[in-house]
């Protein structure tokens, strides 16, 4: 047990990481030009929160939360998802009284005990956005749009973005009673999950993944024929600004989202070629969180990107960029007497912002040598018996694999140079 993780973590290891610091920087790149702002929230919160916020019927408060009491003898939950976290913020630091929308980002870790899978992790990770503040259709439309820019400029073809209204408090009541009176006879056909969600969330039933609940899905009324006229005008215009912007969308009735904070524009982004955990974006409206969590009434829209997935999606069209591990200098003591020398010619060096590593092990020549070739190092510091007798290093161009008898502080002009060319 002490040699293998909990089920469902993943170790990020060294040779990944810098995927991970790719995707991580065009995701913060695309943020800054858009002007949403960085948000860190702690990994724990107030499980009161997400039983609020997420809603209490929802797969994620049933089944999957890591909670816990802890000695203060307070109910604390590891956070599933950062959206509620970010209005508690919002509302905790007053961020309302700045400019508003209150544009903001955040990367981070989840929790969510889920059957693990491929793509399907009970730690993975969220690259999300949140703007609260505006109630208008452009906003959703910008949102929408930062999700989909961040997945052209990693180069991912073969998205599928899907959208829908599930309407706001004074439409959906009428909708839910059609749906109630359509999936009432059918009962005894749905699935257990399905037969409990029609009483607590009936319009849960309408994404369920089991094949019966699905084809008797298809018939049933939809959401966006029952909108009021807000919500109504609000779609339509969210459809126009997407054409504006060449975003291409499909609308899909069915997508109803597994929180239940949404109002009005719910949307999904789905990379089909990872089967079974294909959603690799969702987000949406909650024009109703804010006041939830105790605010005044305020709108808010944002999405979430699972990152686990995008790194799949983009190891399978061959997207992800090599790992440069090149370094300026290898500094190598060819005996135990020029360890010192070569220690302190290694430090001066990066304190010079040169990138560069030194011999631990003792090595011999030749397999320095070999080490150095492994980097690449662009040049290697040799340092000897006789560079010590003279204080000088022999400093070995690996390209042309000239070498030369130098001062350590000529070593820095001569790489500075060796760019340059
Ligand atoms: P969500 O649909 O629950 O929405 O999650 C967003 C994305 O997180 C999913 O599309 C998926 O890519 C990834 N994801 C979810 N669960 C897992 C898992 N167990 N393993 C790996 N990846 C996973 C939310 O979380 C909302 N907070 C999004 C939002 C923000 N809505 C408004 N603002």
């Amino acid at each position: 047990m002490l040699t293998t993780g909990p089920r469902g973590t993943k170790d990020i290891l060294p040779d990944l990481s810098s995927h991970w610091r790719y995707i991580e920087s065009i995701a913060r790149d695309i943020c800054n030009r858009s002007v949403y702002q960085e948000i860190r929230t702690p990994i724990f919160e107030h499980t009161e929160l997400f039983l609020r916020g997420i809603g209490e019927t929802t797969d994620i408060v049933e089944k999957e939360m890591y909670t816990f009491i802890d000695r203060g003898k307070r109910s604390i939950t590891l956070r599933p998802e950062n959206t509620a976290a970010v209005v508690r913020s919002y509302l905790e630091h007053k961020l309302y009284a700045d400019l508003q929308p209150s544009k903001l980002y955040y990367i981070g870790p989840m929790f969510r005990y889920d059957r693990p899978q491929a793509g399907r992790y009970r730690q993975f990770h969220q690259f999300g956005v949140e703007a609260i503040g505006a109630k208008g259709p452009v906003i959703d439309a910008e949102i929408i749009s930062l999700a989909v820019l961040f997945f052209r400029k990693l180069g991912l073809n073969e998205l599928m973005l899907y959208i829908n209204s599930v309407g706001c408090p004074k439409c959906r009541p009428v909708y839910r009673t059609q749906l109630k009176d359509f999936f009432h006879e059918k009962l005894s056909f749905l699935c257990e999950d399905c037969q409990s969600r029609f009483e607590r969330n009936p319009m849960r039933i309408l994404d369920c993944k089991n094949d019966k609940c699905a084809e008797i899905s298809n018939n049933a009324p939809h959401m966006v024929e029952s909108l009021c006229e807000d919500c109504s005008t609000h779609f339509s215009q969210l459809k126009q600004l997407l054409t504006a912007a060449q975003i291409d969308y499909i609308i899909n009735p069915r997508l109803v989202r597994g929180l239940d904070y949404y109002t009005k524009t719910a949307f999904e982004i789905q990379y089909p070629p990872l089967g079974a955990q294909s959603a690799v974006c969702g987000g949406g409206r909650y024009d109703g969180l804010v006041a939830e969590c105790g605010g005044q009434p305020t709108p808010g829209i944002g999405f979430a990107i699972g990152l686990e997935r995008v790194l799949l999606a983009l190891e399978k069209q061959k997207l992800l960029p090599e790992v440069n591990t090149a370094i300026d200098v290898f500094v190598a003591p060819l005996i135990g007497a020029a360890q010192a020398m070569a220690f302190g010619l290694l430090v001066k060096l990066r304190e010079q912002g040169v990138t560069c590593d030194m011999d631990y092990m003792e090595r011999s020549l030749k397999a320095q040598m070999k080490y150095a070739n492994k980097y690449p190092a662009k040049y290697v510091a040799l340092i000897g018996e006789d560079e010590i007798a003279q204080g000088k290093v022999m400093f070995k161009n690996m390209a042309t694999g000239e070498q030369q008898l130098t001062d350590s502080k000529d070593i820095i002009r001569m790489i500075k140079e060796g760019m340059e060319k």
